[in-house]
């Protein structure tokens, strides 16, 4: 792999497109290189995926604009599907993915982590969708995903506009569940950095995840994604079926049985996926 770094850390795995030179510009080879390492998870061990870009400046300033500048109608249509399809994969990604958004998030930066289940942003992050500027629509599901995500009037106007926002505003509009900043002291000297200080948070978020019962966190977000594609009499009963399965699991009954018992610790077994 030449774009995409892959650690795994107990039972968080961190893809990290590691493309710094281009603000981790999103080229085929690196959607290509992002949906192997997608592949590659153990979903056995791993039960929370964080997603970042490498550097404190930006998370992915965008799809590659030097590769679509010479592209066809049938071939910018292609190019449209092939991150539309990994970013579906990342989507519907059976565990759930943290998107770390260190700086820039623009146009496919701004789309990718749309497709993840939460963005925790640093207080330097910047997200927009510039495309019309470039003359393009979002390609990468940026016309569907913002309006369902903070609404159709705050995504028409901020596709509309190709206006940035930065943080704060992304936090006051839903776009970010919460926004880190760099620890500084009191001398006022920066002791952990922005990117540090995201990582940590993005790290203690998904370990509390990955804390919890992993086939009720599998269900739960199967549970959420397609109950959003339906109408609510179909929804609860996808609900009603994936909490039905969780009857079945050997944590349903560590889970009931430590708080019948009264045990403080409440810690369910970590055991395997497979072996549930
Ligand atoms: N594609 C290709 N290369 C990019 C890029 C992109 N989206 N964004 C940045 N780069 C490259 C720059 O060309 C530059 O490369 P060189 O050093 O070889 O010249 C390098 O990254 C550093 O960028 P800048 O010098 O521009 O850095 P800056 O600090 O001055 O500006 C920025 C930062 C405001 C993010 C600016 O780079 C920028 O505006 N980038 C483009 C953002 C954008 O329009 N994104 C949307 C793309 S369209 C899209 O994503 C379509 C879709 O929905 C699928």
């Amino acid at each position: 792999m030449e774009y995409i770094l892959y650690e795994v850390n107990g039972a968080v795995g961190t893809i990290t497109i590691n493309r710094e030179k281009a603000l981790n510009a999103l080229n085929s080879q690196v959607l290509d290189e992002l949906n192997a390492t997608l592949d590659s998870v153990d979903l056995d061990t791993v039960r929370c995926l964080i997603l970042t870009g490498a550097g404190e400046k930006s998370f992915v300033a965008g799809a590659d604009i030097g590769e679509m500048s010479t592209l066809t109608k049938a071939e910018g249509e292609a190019f449209g599907k092939k991150g539309n399809d990994v970013f579906r994969k990342l989507e519907t990604f059976p565990i759930p993915v943290i998107a770390a958004v260190n700086g820039f998030a623009l146009g496919g930066g701004c789309e990718i982590s749309m497709s993840c289940d939460i963005r925790i942003c640093s207080d330097n992050a910047v997200f927009g969708q510039p495309e019309v500027g470039l003359g393009i629509t979002p390609g990468f599901g940026g016309t569907q995903r913002l309006a369902r995500l903070v609404g159709a009037g705050m995504a028409k106007q901020m596709i509309y506009t190709a206006r940035n926002i930065k943080a704060a505003e992304a936090y006051r509009i839903g776009l970010v569940n919460q926004v880190v900043s760099a620890e500084v002291n009191e001398a006022g000297e920066t002791v952990v950095s922005a990117k540090d200080a995201l990582m940590a948070a993005a790290n203690k978020m998904a370990a509390g995840i990955a804390a919890q019962a992993p086939i009720a966190v599998r269900n739960c977000k199967k549970a959420i994604n397609e109950g959003l594609q339906v109408d609510m009499d179909q929804a609860i009963v996808i609900e009603e079926k994936l909490f039905g399965d969780c009857f079945e699991t050997e944590d349903q009954r560590a889970g009931m049985g430590n708080f019948l018992e009264k045990d403080k610790e409440k810690k369910l077994k970590v055991v395997p996926f497979k072996n549930r």
